[in-house]
């Protein structure tokens, strides 16, 4: 098969949600509908002390390793569909972020009875931001929920994106029926149980139907959905394609209701790999010549080794496993031996792969996150991934003091590979780390002491607010522990900022001294 070929088979995707709404349980049925695991529950339980397949995380934690997101690769109707995960709570960290950079969309699940929560918000920022088309699965129809209508209203302006209803449910929790597919023009018979009846629109009249076509929800949805036809938002793929309109769908995961029907129009509508900008212009997947980014590493996998992960996306032409590359930072080769595909719970070796697939290379400590991987004669690189804001700041210092050389160099190291954000204090130098997520200081301490044999002592200095400013405004006579003078590691000074307000007394006092929100997600 030709690359062309190979890259329109290709559906790369994260799913962003809240934990809870349902993540597991949608991930569950993708695999049992791609014939890769035989019944639901059987990767499930987190009660029963078994683990979701996907949740490798929770595994990897037993075992006092644990780091990062997972990668699923799934063979479904003909297509070649990569899932990345976004672990949430206490796993949340920058590489949830950073993996978003590394799909070609995402899928959006919605608890139905809450609406939009936090975590939830602050990925779709991130895809927003980076224009990543954004599919939206509202789930537990099952349950007495929030209405469609308001639910849209919510996603329209908390999110501020277009929304296009792709069904309609017909009541919900006890009096659900099931959905008007409007996208395939029927409905969906939900039945209390897997089993799903579908009657096309044109099939509605037969008397077969008539006790529920006459039943009163019925009668009231098909109102609504008349009112939807003429007044809703226009579907439109160029909209969404943009990130600019998402399309919903209403299901169950459990049941498993509208699943089905939902993942066979995701795999029909979302987008295969598609060009990346990079120093030398636009690279198109089918290209050639292999190249791809690294937009992860994942240290000790295996406790027994000191080996580390990195997770690569393909971008464009064959990989190969055995192959020649250019490391494009620093020009150096490497040759691509040790080489890993994540295929449902196993992690299988690879020995090809195409644009939008991830596999796992072995680092031998040459990698930095954001890095580029070429066969191509030319150099170039991927666009730099973007730093988030980090949300939790705390002061690090080494136990022993006798140990400040392996200190400083385990914190170079670790900050080099992006596990975590470091900030230096000025004028008295003093390390400040910052992270999305409790789980990136669980790490540092990990590695710190595993790698370099130094223990620390973390000490928070709570949320703060980051703000750049110019050299020459900076007088350190401006600055004490509410409002933070530091430098970042390109040695730029910032100010971390206790609250709000705290900022705005500074800006009052201060008014010539210019601050720069950095982070373009706020
Ligand atoms: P997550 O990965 O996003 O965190 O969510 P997960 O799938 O683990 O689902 C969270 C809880 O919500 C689970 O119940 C799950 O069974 C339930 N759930 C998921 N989808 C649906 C749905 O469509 N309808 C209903 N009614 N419930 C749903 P739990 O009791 O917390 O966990 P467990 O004991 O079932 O593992």
């Amino acid at each position: 098969m030709s690359i062309k070929d190979e890259v329109s088979k290709r559906k790369t995707f994260a799913i962003i949600s809240h934990p809870d709404a349902g993540k597991t349980t949608l991930t569950e049925k993708l695999l049992l509908f791609g014939n890769l695991i035989r019944s639901a529950g059987t990767v499930k339980g987190k009660k029963s002390g078994k683990f979701a397949t996907s949740d490798w995380m929770e595994i990897e934690k037993q075992r006092g390793i644990s780091v990062t997101s997972s990668v699923m690769n799934v063979p479904y109707k003909g297509y070649q569909v990569n899932i990345l995960d976004t672990p949430g709570h206490e796993d949340f960290s920058e590489d949830t972020y950073r993996t978003l950079t590394a799909v070609d969309s995402v899928v959006m699940i919605i608890d139905a009875t809450k609406g939009i929560e936090a975590q939830t918000l602050k990925l779709f920022k991130v895809c927003k931001m980076r224009g990543i088309p954004i599919f939206t699965f509202i789930n537990k129809l099952d349950r007495e929920g929030r209405e469609p209508l308001e639910l849209l209203e919510e996603i329209e302006e908390v999110l501020d994106i277009e929304t296009y209803p792709m069904n309609w449910p017909v009541g919900m929790g006890k009096r659900f029926l099931g959905i008007f597919d409007r996208y395939n023009e029927q409905f969906v018979k939900f039945n209390g149980n897997e089993e799903e009846t579908y009657i096309p629109y044109s099939e509605l009249d037969n008397p077969e139907h008539a006790e529920l076509v006459n039943s009163a929800t019925y009668q009231e949805t098909s109102d609504e959905l008349e009112l939807l036809d003429e007044a809703g938002d226009q579907y439109s793929m160029e909209s969404i394609l943009k990130g600019e309109q998402t399309p919903v769908f209403f299901g169950s995961a459990l049941a498993p209701f509208g699943v089905q029907t939902f993942f066979d129009t995701f795999v029909q509508m979302a987008p295969n790999p598609t060009p990346r900008k990079a120093t030398s212009g636009i690279i198109n997947p089918e290209n050639e010549e292999f190249s791809g980014f690294i937009f992860k590493i994942q240290a000790n996998m295996n406790p027994a080794h000191r080996d580390r992960v990195a997770f690569l996306r393909v971008c464009s032409g064959k990989f190969e496993r055995g192959m020649n590359v250019t490391l494009a930072r620093t020009g150096k080769a490497f040759k691509l031996s040790q080489t890993q595909q994540f295929v449902a719970s196993s992690r299988d070796t690879v020995e090809e792969a195409y644009p939008g697939d991830i596999i796992g290379i072995y680092d031998p400590g040459s990698y930095r996150i954001g890095d580029t991987l070429l066969e191509s004669k030319e150099n170039y690189e991927y666009d730099e991934l973007p730093q988030f804001p980090p949300e939790l700041f705390k002061r690090v210092t080494a136990k022993n003091v006798m140990k400040a050389k392996q200190f400083k160099k385990g914190i170079e190291q670790l900050v080099q590979e992006g596990a975590i954000q470091l900030f230096r204090g000025h004028p008295m130098e003093s390390y400040i780390i910052g992270a999305v997520g409790q789980l990136q200081y669980d790490v540092f301490e990990y590695r710190m002491k595993n790698e370099y044999n130094v223990e620390v002592m973390l000490e928070s200095i709570g949320e703060r607010i980051p703000r750049w400013l110019k050299k020459e405004q900076v007088d350190t006579s401006m600055f004490d522990e509410r409002n933070m003078l530091v430098k970042d590691r390109d040695d730029e000074f910032l100010v971390l900022f206790k609250n709000d307000f705290a900022l705005r007394w500074f800006m009052d006092k201060h008014p010539k001294v210019e601050l720069i929100d950095l982070f373009e997600v706020n």
